[in-house]
This record gives structure tokens, sequence and C-alpha cells, in this order.
């Protein structure tokens, strides 16, 4: 049988940095753990514009429909500010995620616990957290129709649609709930049930679904409720399903909740393809940072988390995940610090690459 694939898309700024940390992580589980994987690497963002004068070539596209998973670094940067908006950098990426479709975005919000007294919030509140925000991403109100700005008498009117099919509410629950079964069984949904009839309807899906998994405790909330008890008290969460436009708001506030950008990963998972492994792509929430592009400093934390997650949702290797996850808590315990996990002054911080050694001699310490 041959290796699971992975097609790999650098991009802009600090992804192809940050990425090749990642390339030191993969070849290593390759060569320690027998977890080999056929990689190919290909263009996105704006290096692909420049090669191909679109920022996604068909010939890509069609490597990551096959591909067992998808990592992408970043895209953008000012170079490509002016260009046309058909073929911005953020096109290539929003191609790949409504081609492949991908509905189901996982983004967690973990707190490493050398890094609790860098959140906004107090260390107690925060010290252990581990939770998952599961968002709908290809529906909703940013996709609704009708939607535009249109005359009306003598002023115009700016519409959107929220809109919401049982079917993707059911598709996007279900894996919520599969989610939830791999870790602590609890699941809370939150929508506007109160004053929003997708709502209504969101919460009547999420409850009937829920029929299929007793085993999962599950409640819900008011999405705005959500908010203020994401802030007060975060750790009553486990698993929190919503949708696009409410997990928008509600991911970037629970990713806050646990300190930089730096450290943030995501996945982004569809339907299941032939061989039962959900379409997907992973990548870090971070944008290409062109202020610190080209200088080593990027943290690679955010991009190797991401792979963590490929390892976990793709490819079955949890306990695999487990111990990239525990190398990098190893690591940010014994002070190793990328530029943007600095609190003090006058303590140097490591290298991009430095990061990425540090973590590989922490896997090999923890054979
Ligand atoms: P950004 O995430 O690139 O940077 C925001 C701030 O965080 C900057 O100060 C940056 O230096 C810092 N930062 C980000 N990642 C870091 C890391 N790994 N290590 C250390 N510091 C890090 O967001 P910004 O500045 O709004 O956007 C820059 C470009 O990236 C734009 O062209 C934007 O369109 C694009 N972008 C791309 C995304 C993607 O590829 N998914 C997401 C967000 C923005
Ligand atoms: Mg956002």
């Amino acid at each position: 049988m041959s290796n699971p694939s992975l097609l790999i898309l650098p991009g802009d700024g600090i992804g192809p940095e940050v990425m090749a940390e990642v390339r030191k992580i993969i070849d290593w589980f390759g060569a320690k753990r027998g977890l080999a994987f056929d990689v190919s690497e290909d263009l996105v963002g704006g290096s692909a514009y420049d090669v191909h004068g679109v920022p996604l070539a068909d010939e890509t596209m069609a490597k990551a429909q096959e591909a067992d998973a998808v990592l992408l670094g970043a895209v953008g940067g000012p170079k490509y500010d002016d260009l046309d908006f058909s073929v911005k950098p953020e096109r290539g990426l929003l191609r790949l995620r409504k081609e492949m479709d991908l509905f189901s975005n996982l983004r967690p919000a973990q707190c490493f616990d050398a890094l609790a007294d860098f959140s906004s919030l107090k260390r107690d509140i925060v010290a252990g957290l581990d939770i998952m925000i599961v968002r709908e991403l290809t529906s909703g109100v940013y996709f609704g129709e009708p939607r535009g700005i249109f005359e009306e008498g003598n002023e115009r009117v700016g519409i959107n649609t929220q809109r919401y099919t049982e079917s993707e509410i059911e598709r996007v629950a279900r894996s919520a709930f599969e989610l939830a079964m791999r870790r602590n069984k609890k699941l809370c949904s939150m929508e506007k049930a109160n004053v929003m009839e997708s709502g209504i309807l969101w919460r009547e899906v999420v409850t009937r679904v829920g029929k299929d998994y007793p085993e999962v405790q599950l409640s819900h909330m008011y999405a705005d409720n959500g908010a203020m008890q994401l802030v007060r008290a975060p750790k009553q969460f486990d698993v929190i399903l919503t949708d696009n436009l409410f997990g928008d708001l509600l991911s970037d506030c629970a990713a806050m909740l646990t300190g930089s950008l730096g450290m943030l990963p995501s996945a982004s998972l569809g339907a299941p393809m032939a061989n039962g492994r959900p379409k997907a792509l992973y990548e870090p929430v971070h944008g290409s940072a062109p202020d610190i592009a080209g200088q080593g400093k990027a943290n690679p934390i955010a991009c190797i988390l991401s792979f963590a997650m490929a390892l976990r949702y793709s490819f079955d290797q949890g306990a695999e995940a487990d111990r990239l996850e525990a190398a990098i808590e190893q690591v940010l315990a014994d002070g190793v610090r990328t530029g943007d996990l600095l609190a003090e002054e006058g303590v140097a911080p490591v290298s991009t690459a430095q990061m990425g050694d540090a973590i590989v001699a922490a896997l090999d310490a923890s054979l």
C-alpha cells in the first residue's frame, strides 16, 4: 500500500519560513516513527500569481482534490495589494475551501501552561483550557441570497441573508458530534433561536442529530450568552458548534484567550473521500506577517500544530499528535521563545529554525 499523500502549499511571506520547520517534523515522523508521507509541494497565493498569473492554478486545485490532506502556510502581502480582486492571493485560499467543500472549520483554543500568563484573563481561568470550536464554513449569512446594495425609494439598502438548509446543518452537526465522541463527549450548540428562524431550525436539527449520539451530553446556548461565558468561564466548554457568522466571532474570541496568533492552528474538513478520510485543509490562523517576513522571526508553532491536527483528524494518529503537542509544551516549559512569545525585555528570542530544531530535539527525547 502506498503512503498517505500530503500536499504542501507554503504560500507567501512567513508561510515558506514556518513550513520549512513543519518539513523537519514530517521528516522526523517518517524516520523515527515509520510514518512516511508522499509529500509534494506547490504554489498558492501571490507566489502562484507570480508564476501562473492566478493565485491557484487548475493543476494545483486538482492535486488538492486528490491529496489525503493539504497543509497551507499563509497567503498575501503588500506586493499584491493592488491586484484585481479576482486574482488576489486570498482568492486562492477561497477557491480551495469552496471547491473542496470544506464545511466544518475546527478552531481549537488550547492554553499551554507555560504561556498562561500571556492571556488577557487571569491564569486560573485559562490554565489547562482545551476547547474546540466547530464553525460552519460554507453557508449562512456570508453566502445567502439575496445579497447586495439596492435602491429603495430615495435611499439605498444593504442586504445579506442568513440561510441554512437542514442538510447543511446536519452535516456540520454530525462532524461536531463525531469530534465530541473522540474528546470529552460534551457539546454545546450556539445560535440565536430566540430571534432568528434559522436558529430555530439549527437547534431542531442539532437536537435530532444528537439522538444518534446518546453518549454525548448536548446543550444549547444563545450565542450572545456564549460570548459572555467564553470570557467568564471558558473551561465549562469542550466542543462548541455554531454557524458561520457567530463562529467567526466566537472562534477569534476563544483563540485570543490563549495568547499569541503564532500559536493557533486550524483545520477545515469536508465530506469523506473514497478512502474514508475527510477532505481536509490544515493551516495556521495567522497571515503572511509581511512585517517580519524574511527575518527568521516567525513562530512556526501554529503551523506545526496544524500538522498535529492532520495527524489526528486525517491520519488517525492521535497518539503521535499527542506526542508532538507534548514536545511543544516541553520546549515552551524550557523557556524557548520566538519574539512573539516574549514577555520580558532583554531575553533573547530564538529564530524560526531554532524553534523547529528545539521541537525536533524534544521529539527525540520522547522516544
Ligand atoms: P498577520 O496574521 O499576517 O499578522 C498580524 C500580526 O501578527 C503581525 O504583527 C505579525 O507579525 C504577527 N504574526 C502573525 N503570525 C505570526 C507568527 N507566526 N509569528 C510571529 N508573529 C506573527 O495578519 P495581517 O498583518 O492582518 O495580514 C498580513 C497579510 O496576510 C495580508 O496580506 C492578509 O491579507 C494576509 N492574511 C492571510 C491569511 C491566510 O493566509 N489565511 C489570514 C490573515 C491574513
Ligand atoms: Mg475572523
